[in-house]
């Protein structure tokens, strides 16, 4: 296998950080392609916590190039925090292994200032990662979008900014009310971001050819998940970008199509943010599942509500993420639980549905729940071995889901991981 991707199959927070991080320490090359640093990847080596935002889970890799490729929206300001975090926590991190595409996006203050104003006055509040994820994509949709090109050129990027900011300042003034940045202190901050990212500055897009070409592994780690795409996602309660397949091409480039697509699921659901959530528990077993998981977001704090694992969304992110595997996590978790029960379909409109679809009003679903044994021998998998109630849990996704599960986790260490399926 020579090109993989890893994508959320859920509403992200699924874990992708610790799978990335075992699948990139088998592969040449590990590259983003969208979102932004409203992603958390967290990853455990030796009881040390590490949380990549912007930059690929590779990173820990040292054998390994990271890419950031033109359909990132990257803040220049949240990547010199980010490089700092990193090379405080003694990763080593260069442009020897770091290559940042020229045409990424930037995220600007205008953009986290909007983005922060609609939340906190919008007429609907999404429950955003505020970090001006949304309003970098409009403006790249709009087609006046920074790009890290811009920066390294004064002139460029003074005539950019304007544009940028042209329409923003009267929401600012008259919608909002709130402060902005003038366009020479904004533009001279960006300036001098744009010199300490020169040097990552490359053309991924060519070089990431190159690599394929010449038979290199690569390894295409998505960010948020199915459920939060722009198109496939449970709109409008979606980030902004396409966290599937179509974000690969559109947003880094590939020749053919993946050899696999690992789909991240947890062992149970939790969603961040608002919007619909058929299979939540607000009693205390959701309470359970968020102490026992610590399901609190790696990027914003936020508690995340928390429920079954619900089959019926699986089953189209399975479809539309052109998943050919999964990896579940997290089982841990779920083991701490002395009861199990999963969504098998919906009840939707007076007829029985085993599949959503996109625009489906999940507010008015009835999930159909069946009762499972308890995972109460899972500490058996710290011995590599698969516990009955584990197998027949694996067992019973497989069979609903029609793909099989390559890879469980079952703890936040790195050698907290069986595999199931060989994939190198
Ligand atoms: P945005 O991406 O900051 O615009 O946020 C839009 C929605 O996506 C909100 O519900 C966020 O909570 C959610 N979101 C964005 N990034 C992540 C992530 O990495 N994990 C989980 N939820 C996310």
């Amino acid at each position: 296998m020579k090109t993989l991707a890893i994508i959320g199959a859920q509403w992200g927070d699924e874990g992708k950080g610790k799978v990335t991080d075992f699948f990139a320490s088998r592969c040449d090359v590990v590259v983003r392609f969208q979102g932004g640093n409203n992603a958390g990847h967290t990853i455990v080596v030796d009881g040390r916590k590490i949380v990549t935002h912007l930059v690929p889970s590779g990173i820990l890799t040292p054998h390994a190039l990271s890419i950031i490729g033109h359909g990132v929206v990257l803040d220049p300001r949240s990547f010199a925090q980010e490089h700092a975090d990193l090379t405080a926590a003694g990763v080593s991190i260069s442009p020897a292994n770091l290559k940042i595409s020229l045409h990424c996006n930037i995220i600007t203050s205008y953009h986290r200032l909007l983005d922060g104003a609609r939340e906190t006055q919008g007429a609907v509040k999404l429950g955003t990662t505020g970090r001006g994820i949304g309003p970098a994509y409009e403006d790249r949709a709009a087609r006046r979008s920074l790009k890290l090109a811009d920066l390294l050129d004064e002139k460029r990027l003074h005539a950019q900014l304007a544009q940028v900011l042209d329409e923003k300042q009267i929401l600012f003034a008259q919608r909002y009310h709130v402060d902005y940045p003038s366009l020479q202190d904004e533009g001279a901050a960006l300036l001098a971001l744009g010199e300490f990212l020169r040097p990552y500055a490359a053309d991924t897009f060519s070089l990431l050819h190159e690599l394929q070409s010449r038979q290199r592994k690569i390894l295409f780690e998505g960010a948020q998940g199915i459920l939060l795409d722009i198109d496939y996602g449970t709109y409008p309660f979606v980030t902004s970008s396409s966290t599937g397949l179509a974000g690969i091409y559109a947003g880094a480039g590939l020749q053919g199509a993946p050899d696999e697509v690992i789909g991240l699921c947890k062992a149970y659901t939790t969603r961040v943010g608002s919007g619909p959530f058929p299979t939540e528990l607000t009693d205390d077993t959701g309470t359970t599942l968020r102490e026992l998981g610590g399901e609190y977001g790696a990027t914003t704090g936020r508690a995340r509500r928390c429920g079954w694992l619900d089959l019926p969304l699986l089953r189209y992110a399975v479809r539309a993420g052109n998943l050919t595997s999964l990896a579940l996590t997290k089982l841990d978790v779920l083991a701490g639980l002395p009861a199990l029960q999963a969504c098998v379909a919906y009840e939707y409109d007076g007829q029985r549905l085993d599949v959503a679809f996109p625009g489906m009003d999940l507010a008015r679903v009835r999930p159909v729940y069946e009762v499972l044994p308890p995972l109460q021998d899972a500490a058996g998998l710290g011995a590599g071995s698969l516990p009955p109630s584990v197998a027949n849990y694996v067992a019973f996704i497989e069979r609903h889901l029609q793909i099989p599960v390559g890879l469980l986790s079952f703890g936040p260490e790195r050698s907290q991981l069986l595999q199931l399926r060989q994939y190198f």
